[in-house]
């Protein structure tokens, strides 16, 4: 799969709801970041499955449609992010920089969105959960900041993995990504774990809300509907 200026993932056609929210995502991030800025961002949530790979990737590319300039790395070494949905996943990547075997022009890949490039997790997969907790791993994210003003981090989950705990203290803010029917006590414990590890939380993305349930869609709907 191609990310292409078209595309948003699990998007519906354009004018939609869920086009929107993300338009409303991106503000939100904006101004959170005049406020307090941060360039490393780190996406996760407390259980499996509740949409960090599809809220990064449309992420960045709200952002790169607006020329943020913008890299979208892959920090979930158990093959279920971003480099697994668009078949980048024998690529040279993040943990290729980590182990000082690739330069970073070799391994950002260019996407149709000028402003927005991907970094796989690289050929060393194996070896992530390990090079997350190095000090390699930290000046990679400083070599990251230096190319864009954005650097996101699809992870895993917080539950059973360690990847997310391990990089929380080594980014600049963490958003947790979390499914609408959640229920608060998980939520608040992911955000509790997090925290203890240094986290700075940047704010929960809920996902999955379903029209019926947001008096904003209803609104949305009634205008453009
Ligand atoms: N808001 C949404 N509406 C419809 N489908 C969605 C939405 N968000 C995510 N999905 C779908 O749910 C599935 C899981 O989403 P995704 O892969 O983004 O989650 P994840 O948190 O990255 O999962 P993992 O923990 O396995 O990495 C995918 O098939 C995705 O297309
Ligand atoms: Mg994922």
């Amino acid at each position: 799969m191609l990310i292409t200026t078209e595309t948003l993932l699990g998007a519906d056609p354009p004018r939609s709801a869920y086009l929107e929210s993300y338009r409303v995502l991106r503000s939100s991030v904006l101004a959170l970041n005049e406020k307090e800025p941060f360039q490393t961002v780190l996406v996760t949530s407390p259980g499996q499955g509740e949409g960090k790979t599809t809220v990064v990737t449309n992420l960045g590319i709200m952002l790169g449609l607006v020329e943020k300039p913008t890299i979208i790395a892959d920090a979930d070494f158990y093959a279920e992010g971003i480099s697994e949905v668009l078949g980048t996943a024998d690529a040279v990547g993040l943990t290729d920089l980590c182990l000082g075997q690739v330069q970073l022009d070799e391994a950002l890949i260019e996407t149709e969105i000028p402003s927005l490039h991907i970094l796989s997790t690289g050929t060393q997969i194996d070896r992530g959960p390990e090079l997350a907790v190095t000090g390699s791993m930290k000046q990679v994210m400083g070599q990251l900041k230096e190319r864009a003003e954005f650097v996101l981090l699809d992870c895993t989950p917080v539950s059973g993995f360690a990847t997310a705990l391990s990089l929380a203290g080594a980014v600049d803010t963490v958003f947790v990504v979390s499914l609408a029917r959640s229920q608060a006590t998980v939520v608040q414990r992911c955000l509790d774990e997090l925290r203890e590890r240094g986290a700075n939380i940047g704010g929960v993305i809920v996902n999955d809300v379903l029209p019926s349930d947001s008096a904003v869609h209803r609104a949305f709907h009634r205008y453009y509907g």
